[in-house]
């Protein structure tokens, strides 16, 4: 099991954001990302959808034996936790959404958190739910930001495009006087420059997948899954669509040299 990748997967390129944090925290540990970059975006897509992919998404990374799925998914974290965790046995599970709400929860000042993400995660009110059974007393404002996924995946960062349309999301929100801004979608964090510029220097962002490192870390220590390894080895990338586009994008997201990323079939 020691040996085992941790399992990752996202409807596309946003996953990438904890691949990134798990790296940084777990320099030895084999990573297996799966990119449902022909399903992408899930965000806007129903419950009985997004289900439906969680159980697929999931049965392939079972195929290749992780010893931990981490769910880098917003959307799934919110509408189809329950279904992974069904899809994958005895394998611990952990999802975004409750390590971003914990951090929030624990940031917060004045008691007023927003939230952005997708159009599925915004309407299940999972942040809410999740942040109020940490602090009852905490008001949180939901903002779905559907046009920043696609953004995202053109690669467009630092775009002038990305500029206008983080204006015209964000301003609603930024009168609540909030203190705190969940990027409740891991694709956000790829745009992560706009929307600070945007919400401007007095606003804490939180990107929940430092918090998911922390936690798979600690984890993997408690049940002793810890690779023995000191050697650092390359995610394993698969994707269901468009492998050459996603090489590109991980190439300028992640900053390294561009990987082999191998087409699957879900
Ligand atoms: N990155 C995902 C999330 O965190 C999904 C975005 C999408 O595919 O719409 O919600």
């Amino acid at each position: 099991m020691n040996k085992s990748p941790i399992g990752i997967f996202d409807s596309g390129i946003g996953g990438l954001t904890v691949v990134k944090a798990i790296q940084a925290a777990l320099p030895f540990e084999r990573i297996l990302y799966f990119g449902d970059t022909a399903r992408v975006p899930y965000g806007t897509k129903s419950q009985v959808t997004v289900r439906k992919y969680a159980a697929d998404d999931t049965a392939m990374l079972m195929r290749y034996q992780p010893k931990i799925i981490i769910v880098a998914c917003n959307t799934v974290s919110a509408l189809a936790l329950d279904v992974v965790e069904k899809s994958c046995g005895h394998l611990p599970v952990t999802g975004v959404l409750k390590a971003g709400a914990r951090l929030a929860a624990g940031v917060t000042r004045n008691k007023r958190i927003g939230v952005i993400g997708t159009q599925a995660t915004v309407s299940s009110n999972a942040y809410g739910l999740a942040i109020n059974q940490l602090n009852a007393e905490i008001e949180v404002f939901s903002q779905a930001c559907p046009l920043f996924v696609p953004l995202a995946e053109e690669g467009f960062i630092d775009h002038p495009a990305t500029k206008l349309v983080a204006a015209e999301y964000l301003s609603e929100i930024m009168q609540k006087g909030i203190d705190t801004l969940v990027l409740g979608c891991t694709h956000y964090p790829i745009l992560r420059k706009v929307i600070e510029e945007t919400v401007g220097p007095e606003i804490t962002i939180i990107d929940s997948a430092d918090a998911v490192a922390l936690g798979t870390k600690e984890l993997l220590m408690e049940s002793g899954l810890l690779a023995f390894t000191q050697t650092e080895s390359t995610p394993h990338l698969l994707v269901s669509d468009l492998p050459q586009k996603f090489s590109t994008l991980y190439q300028l997201f992640m900053g390294s040299a561009m990987p082999d990323v191998e087409l699957v079939e879900v």
